[in-house]
């Protein structure tokens, strides 16, 4: 059988994320049932449509590796009830369908977590993009979702230590890895 490829995109740029952390501690979850990859996108530049063609070479490498995974798992925090810029400007790089290029979203599964200091654990910013990722055709495993409010009661010195949410986690993990695996069967 196929090793499942997971790619991890953190909506959030700063070093020391909750929401890295918390794709990290996934990765740690899955072991080697899956390769688990965080990418980094913080060299992408600020969508133009005078600079779209040919893509940029950040934009050109996401490309491929969306296309290459089977599955997207999304780590995002909430700003200003709302998925960060960052991300959404990420997604508007490689939802471009123009001149050839193929829309890599389209038909890939999606996962959706977040945590924040903040009380509402991610949930809305989360229901903005599962409209977005919706409209991109994706196909989102709506539950379960993970949202992690009040974070800072499991960080330590900056550290994300779960202990409350690892059971939560743990669960998402196996139902998205069963998701996936689902999906590729039936291709
Ligand atoms: C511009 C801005 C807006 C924010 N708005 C929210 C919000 O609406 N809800 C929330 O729970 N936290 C909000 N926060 C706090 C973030 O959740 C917090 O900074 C979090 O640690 C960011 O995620 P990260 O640790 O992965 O970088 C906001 C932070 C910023 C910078």
């Amino acid at each position: 059988m196929k090793k499942i490829k997971v790619l991890a995109i953190v909506g959030s740029l700063r070093e020391g994320s909750y929401n890295k952390q918390l794709a990290l501690a996934a990765k740690e979850i899955i072991g080697d049932r899956a390769d688990f990859e965080i990418v980094d996108y913080s060299d992408v530049p600020l969508f133009n449509e005078d600079i779209e063609f040919p893509a940029p070479e950040p934009v050109q490498r996401l490309r491929n590796k969306v296309l290459e995974a089977d599955g997207i798992w999304f780590f995002t925090p909430e700003y200003n009830h709302f998925f960060p810029g960052v991300l959404k400007n990420l997604i508007d790089w490689l939802s471009r369908t123009s001149k050839g290029v193929p829309q890599v979203f389209a038909r890939k599964c999606a996962a959706i977590s977040g945590i924040t200091p903040g009380m509402s654990g991610t949930g809305i910013a989360q229901d903005h993009l599962v409209t977005l990722l919706s409209f991109l055709n994706m196909r989102i495993m709506n539950f379960p979702r993970l949202t992690i409010p009040n974070a800072l009661q499991q960080v330590k010195d900056g550290k994300l230590e779960l202990t409350d949410s690892k059971p939560y986690l743990e669960k998402q993990v196996e139902a998205f890895l069963k998701f996936v695996q689902k999906e590729l069967d039936c291709q």
